[in-house]
């Protein structure tokens, strides 16, 4: 049986883990597939999309810088990745690509099916608003949070997110400086890229933070200490790094093309094995 060709396209790509997990779940569901990580700089990114189909190329994850590229190269989206702006899933259909996003939704399995957690009518606080936090935003409102509050070092940012969300009211944006007056929340997902900046730490004000916190860092491994570190010290319930979102969201994107969920906890178990929580042995 001749396999169908899949990629991930990013800069850098090297360590991405997704040809690993979707090999794994190709195993695993009997599935025949050649799924490689194709390295594309932002001003070749719609060519090698381009002579990836032309190669037979049917379907494609997309990591950053590229979201926001692929997101223009669809011909049709779901209208969770037109709220999102972002796409990181790509099928092939006919000459045309139809785009969705899947991080969103990896975010809410990963916390309600893998945590154990309930998301309703918790008020939400989201640090961030570049593409991962647009990504996981309407996921975040679509399970039922109570409220979502949007914080960016660049508040235009955070103001647009908004707009894109349609949820004027039960989505809003606040001033980092203004982090003191907010109160606490039940949720805290940071979504900024800072930890990648060894030199950064991370200080918000403790008062966030209530007996019931979850907090999460869409980052994993090194990118993620530092939030770690001040969720742990804030007294935070739970602690949750982006580990279990990757493995979820390729789940989705395998979904997707080819029409069945495969199951996740061997291949996360797997990289948690080797991606201990921050702070963690
Ligand atoms: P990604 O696709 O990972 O979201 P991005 O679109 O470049 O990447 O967004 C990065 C996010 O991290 C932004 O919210 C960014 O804030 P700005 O919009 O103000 O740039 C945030 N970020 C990066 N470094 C940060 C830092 N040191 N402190 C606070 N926020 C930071």
């Amino acid at each position: 049986m001749t396999a169908d060709h899949y990629a991930v396209f990013g800069q850098p790509i090297a360590h991405s883990q997704s040809p690993r997990i979707h090999a794994a779940f190709g195993r695993q569901e009997g599935t025949a597939l050649d799924y490689r990580a194709i390295d594309a700089a932002p001003d070749n990114f719609a060519a090698a999309l381009e002579a990836f189909a032309a190669s037979g190329g049917v379907g494609a994850n997309i990591t950053a810088p590229h979201k926001q590229a692929a997101f223009a190269a669809c011909t049709t989206l779901t209208s969770r990745a037109r709220r999102a702006g972002a796409v990181n899933t790509l099928l092939r259909k006919g000459d045309r690509w139809h785009g969705d996003t899947t991080d969103g939704i990896g975010l809410v399995r990963d916390l309600t099916d893998r945590h154990g957690l309930d998301l309703r009518g918790r008020r939400t606080l989201l640090i961030g608003a570049g593409g991962s936090a647009r990504s996981v935003a309407p996921a975040l409102l679509d399970a039922g949070i109570l409220e979502l509050v949007v914080v960016n070092r660049t508040p235009e940012r955070a103001d647009a997110l908004i707009d894109a969300m349609g949820e004027p009211g039960r989505a809003i944006t606040r001033y980092w400086e203004d982090m003191r007056e907010l109160g606490d929340f039940e949720l805290i997902i940071n979504a900024t890229s800072a930890g990648h900046d060894r030199s950064a730490d991370f200080k918000l004000p403790l008062g966030l933070v209530n007996s019931m916190t979850t907090a999460v860092d869409l980052n994993y491994g090194e990118a993620a200490i530092a939030f770690i570190a001040w969720a742990r010290s804030a007294g935070c319930r739970n602690v949750v790094d982006g580990l279990g979102m990757l493995v979820e969201q390729a789940a989705e994107s395998f979904l997707q093309w080819h029409a069945v969920r495969p199951q996740t906890d061997a291949v996360y178990a797997e990289l948690r094995g080797e991606h201990a929580l921050a702070g963690e042995d």
